[in-house]
């Protein structure tokens, strides 16, 4: 198999493998691209619980990218957690000199039992200097409302959150709906030309650790293969929806997803 495209994945390290840079990793490489990292923080952690964070130095991971970029170059960019100001303010000027297409961020704010992950202040120069050089941001329902600052609890709120948000800049919004209590998921796609909503039914499994990281490395993977914003959504998801049913039910808590789902299905359409 050929290999269609770089990937520079900004993001955090996850010992257990299911989220971060280990499941962006892996989605990369089983939907057909080569992958490449910048690891911004290292978390000891597994599936039930994260025991510590280590940030790395901006300098550091200034490094790791302008290496990366200076001689091999990327197709497209996934940006997982940029956990201060200055890494933001880093990253924004190594996407904006080296005019980075197929930018992916997902925003990732708040952990899954609610901790804000950023300050205030660090979302104020995410909203002002990242969105707007995005090709696609991808917040789940409490990072959206942390971003419009109302809250949102039915499809109808949803869809005029992704329209606030294409406003402040990125060119596409996924608005994922995993978080609503409903028996179905509906994701909401905003783009300059509307909404299309994606719906299917919510699987019921505790094996849905690092489903974000993994649909926005997807996406990100889609777009620099050249693949329109439409049919990258769909593959994504299709691709997340598989990997989830078919997870190998590891660790005790909140399992990993099955990544190399891409290779027995011939109908996911990499
Ligand atoms: N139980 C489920 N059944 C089917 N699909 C799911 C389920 N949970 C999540 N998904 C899919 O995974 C995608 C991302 O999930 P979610 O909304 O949970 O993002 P997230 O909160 O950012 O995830 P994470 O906890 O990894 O940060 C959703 O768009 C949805 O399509
Ligand atoms: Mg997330």
């Amino acid at each position: 198999m050929k290999i269609k495209s770089k990937i520079l994945i900004i993001a955090g390290s996850d010992s257990s493998g299911g989220a971060g840079i280990q499941a962006d990793i892996k989605t990369v490489t089983a939907l057909g691209s080569y992958a490449m990292t910048a690891v911004t923080a290292v978390t000891a952690q597994n599936t039930r619980d994260v025991k510590s964070i280590i940030p790395i130095p901006t300098k550091n991971i200034q490094k790791q990218i302008t290496m990366i970029l200076n001689d091999i170059g990327a197709n497209g960019v996934k940006i997982g957690m940029l956990h201060n100001t200055s890494i933001i303010k880093c990253v924004y000027k190594i996407l904006k000199k080296y005019k980075l297409k197929n930018v992916v961020l997902d925003p990732v704010m708040v952990a899954k039992g609610g901790t804000k992950l950023i300050n205030n202040n660090s979302i104020k120069y995410l909203k002002k200097l990242i969105l707007p050089l995005c090709n696609l941001v991808t917040p789940n329902i409490p990072e959206a409302e942390v971003l419009i600052g109302s809250s949102i609890s039915n499809k109808k709120d949803m869809i005029e959150a992704a329209k606030l948000i294409l406003n402040m800049g990125s060119k596409n919004v996924l608005l994922k709906g995993g978080h609503l209590k409903s028996k179905m998921i509906c994701d909401i796609l905003a783009t300059k030309k509307g909404i299309k909503v994606f719906s299917k039914r919510k699987i019921k499994t505790k094996n849905t650790h690092g489903t974000g990281c993994t649909l926005s490395s997807a996406l990100a993977t889609c777009l620099s293969q050249k693949k329109n914003i439409v049919k990258s959504c769909k593959i994504s998801l299709r691709y997340v929806d598989k990997a989830i049913a078919s997870a190998p039910g590891y660790g005790k808590g909140f399992g990993p997803l099955n990544h190399l789902v891409s290779f027995n299905l011939r109908n996911i359409n990499v």
